[in-house]
């Protein structure tokens, strides 16, 4: 089964305004941990959201076997841990753990197992300290920790993060791959972070004038050529 698939995928943000992705088709299979590369004002943020729904394409998306429309949009959403450039446009909650079990309590995980599964998430990414914390006292790593938390507590099948490592301290980003390295999960991971890339993910691909390309190497040098 592919856990996510696109074929002849469009993105536009406004009808008669540029396609920012154009045909693209990819394929991506269980376990695999796809590195998504590309310029500035390439289109990966773009890419993440459409995969979930939150822009409207043309073409064939499927997430987790079921094709991406709006009856099934729920669903999938279920399916799917995301985690936003801005870790602002994700928390929601003023306390850190009501934030992190928020897709646990929504899932139908009892309180008292939510907030520990919440607080195992945080423990995982080294922020167990702030689980009592005010979300809006926070430096912007430690939010990005918690965002994190967030997206990885419910164990989805498929993670979608846009640049999850930016924020995050040296030990910080080591100690991310060794962990997204040793889940099962799917993943697509916008990044710029190379070494990161290099150390927890199988595979990469390189979005380049709207389309996308597999790139060899991760390495700065893909981004250099025409036709990776
Ligand atoms: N809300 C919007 N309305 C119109 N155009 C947009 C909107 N959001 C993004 N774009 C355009 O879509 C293109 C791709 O943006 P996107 O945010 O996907 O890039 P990115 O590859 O994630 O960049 P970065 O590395 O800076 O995060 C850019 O040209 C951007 O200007
Ligand atoms: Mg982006």
């Amino acid at each position: 089964m592919r856990v996510l698939s696109f074929e002849g995928v469009t993105v536009r943000y406004e009808a008669e305004g540029p396609a920012i992705l154009e045909g693209i088709d990819l394929e991506v299979a269980p376990g695999e941990r796809v590195a998504l590369l590309g310029l500035n004002g390439s289109g990966k943020t773009t890419l993440l959201k459409a995969t979930v729904g939150l822009l409207s394409h043309s073409g064939c998306i499927h997430v987790c076997g079921e094709r991406l429309e709006r009856p099934a949009l729920a669903g999938i959403r279920t399916k799917v841990g995301f985690l936003f450039n801005l870790p602002e446009d994700q928390l929601l909650f003023p306390e850190v753990l009501d934030d992190v079990a928020f897709g646990l309590r929504r899932k139908g995980v009892p309180l008292a197992e939510a907030r520990s599964r919440a607080r195992s998430a945080l423990a995982s990414l080294g922020a167990e300290a702030l689980a009592e914390c005010e979300i809006h006292h926070l430096s912007h790593g430690q939010k990005q920790r918690v965002a994190l938390a967030g997206a990885l507590a419910t164990e989805p099948e498929l993670l979608l993060l846009d640049e999850p490592s930016a924020a995050l301290d040296p030990p910080g980003r080591v100690r991310l791959a060794r962990l997204l390295e040793g889940l099962n999960a799917t993943m697509v991971i916008a990044t710029h972070d190379l070494e990161f890339a290099r150390a927890c993910c199988t595979r990469a691909l390189l979005i380049q004038g709207g389309r996308l390309f597999t790139c060899p190497r991760i390495d700065p040098d893909a981004f250099l050529s025409g036709e990776p």
